[in-house]
């Protein structure tokens, strides 16, 4: 029968969850407090760790306490400012016109979150966005922000997408921040471009003086990993042995995403391997796209490769990477510090000074790292 047994909830669900988050209560009191704080924060972290979730559990639960109103827009599909401000404006656009009419939203880009419908109708807010065709897309972007009801939070997901004119961005976001202090932004993504921006005070586009707090989240602890896979294996009915939830852990790390859909396979009937293979060859994949954007973000990317293909033998030392990719000692420690403090793809073992090395953080970037090519840049 699966896990969606009448009546009963669903224990893994293979998309970003807003209640019922597995071992994550201490991360979810300090987002609750930042936002009872009026605090921006940063939510950071690797694919699949669960930053999604996190904060909209944070939000769903502080807009029940606060009585007021969330909203959630994912800007991955915006690469300049221009498509965050509109994609933005047309999302607080739909929530008023959802709020009003009191419909529900479907839509997995947008979501809203609000304690009491009537209450916020009856404040007489004019839930009208101030749009103006021409008017530059900053000037939307904050009128479409100021219009928002006091209290609000926002949700920024995937904000790091937005690369094209982050001067721009942070300027915008500057003037929200001055302007409604009420409000508070949720930013999520990984640790690199806008929000590498929005910490570096000093700088002439960082925007704060007090820069967001930033909650990075880390994947479970193998105990968690176990605890979650046993308690949803239990609910769902389904027959295990104990050595194929240390084996799923093993091959697919302890990141909440991966061991989620292999809960899910699981529970739909598929048997270990096959659920284990299913879910490691995806996120392989993903691995290798994400590792291929980063290589074609780069002026060298064939040197790049060889770099990412040696790592992808094992743990290497600075000096031999140098030698197998040939990069000058300024561009390959720029590359080793953008994969590992950035996109955390790598961690670096620091025994002493004088042994050093880098290699990937889990299996599935070094096995993505096997099959990257130097002809899918050509195809580029
Ligand atoms: N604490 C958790 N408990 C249970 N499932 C989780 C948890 N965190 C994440 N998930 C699940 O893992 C998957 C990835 O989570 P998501 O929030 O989208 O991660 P991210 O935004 O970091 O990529 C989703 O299917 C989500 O339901
Ligand atoms: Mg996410």
């Amino acid at each position: 029968m699966g896990c969606v047994g009448r009546g009963r909830e669903i224990f893994f669900t293979p998309k970003p969850r807003d209640d019922n988050l597995f071992g994550r209560n201490k991360e979810l009191e300090k987002l609750l407090s930042y936002l009872h704080d009026g605090v921006w924060v940063a939510v950071l972290g690797p694919r699949m760790v669960g930053k999604t979730s996190l904060a909209k559990s944070a939000v769903r639960r502080y807009v029940q306490d606060k009585n007021s109103m969330g909203i959630y827009i994912n800007v991955a599909s915006c690469g300049s400012f221009g498509e965050f401000s509109r994609k933005v404006v047309d999302s607080i656009e739909t929530a008023f016109k959802a709020m009003k009419s009191q419909r529900r939203l479907k839509s997995i880009s947008l979501g809203v979150y609000i304690s009491d419908p009537g209450g916020i109708l009856k404040t007489g807010i004019q839930f009208n966005v101030d749009f103006e065709r021409g008017r530059s897309a900053v000037r939307n972007f904050v009128s479409a922000v100021n219009s928002l009801p006091p209290d609000t939070v926002i949700i920024l997901d995937e904000i790091q997408e937005v690369r094209n004119r982050k001067d721009i961005l942070l300027r915008s976001l500057w003037e929200i921040y001055n302007e409604r202090p009420d409000l508070r932004i949720i930013f999520t993504g990984s640790y690199s471009g806008v929000l590498k921006a929005l910490f570096t005070a000093g700088k002439k586009e960082a925007m704060f003086g007090r820069p967001p707090e930033q909650l990075v989240l880390s994947p479970w602890p193998v105990k968690t990993a176990e605890e979650y896979l046993l308690k949803g294996f239990e609910k769902c009915g389904i027959e295990y042995g104990h050595s194929e939830i240390a084996d799923a852990i093993m091959t697919l790390g302890t990141l909440p995403g991966w061991l989620t859909l292999y809960g899910y396979k699981r529970c739909r009937g598929e048997p270990h391997e096959r659920a284990k293979r299913l879910v490691r060859d995806e996120a392989v994949l993903k691995a290798k796209k994400e590792l291929m954007n980063y290589v074609s973000t780069r002026t060298e990317p064939y040197k790049t490769i060889k770099l990412l293909k040696s790592l992808s033998e094992g743990p290497k030392r600075w000096s031999e990477l140098k030698a197998v990719s040939r990069l000058s000692e300024p561009a390959l420690s720029e590359v080793l510090e953008q994969l590992t403090e950035e996109l955390g793809v790598l961690k670096k073992n620091e025994l002493n000074r004088a042994n050093v090395t880098y290699e990937f953080v889990n299996e599935l970037y070094r096995e993505a790292a096997k099959y990257l090519s130097t002809a899918e840049i050509e195809k580029r």
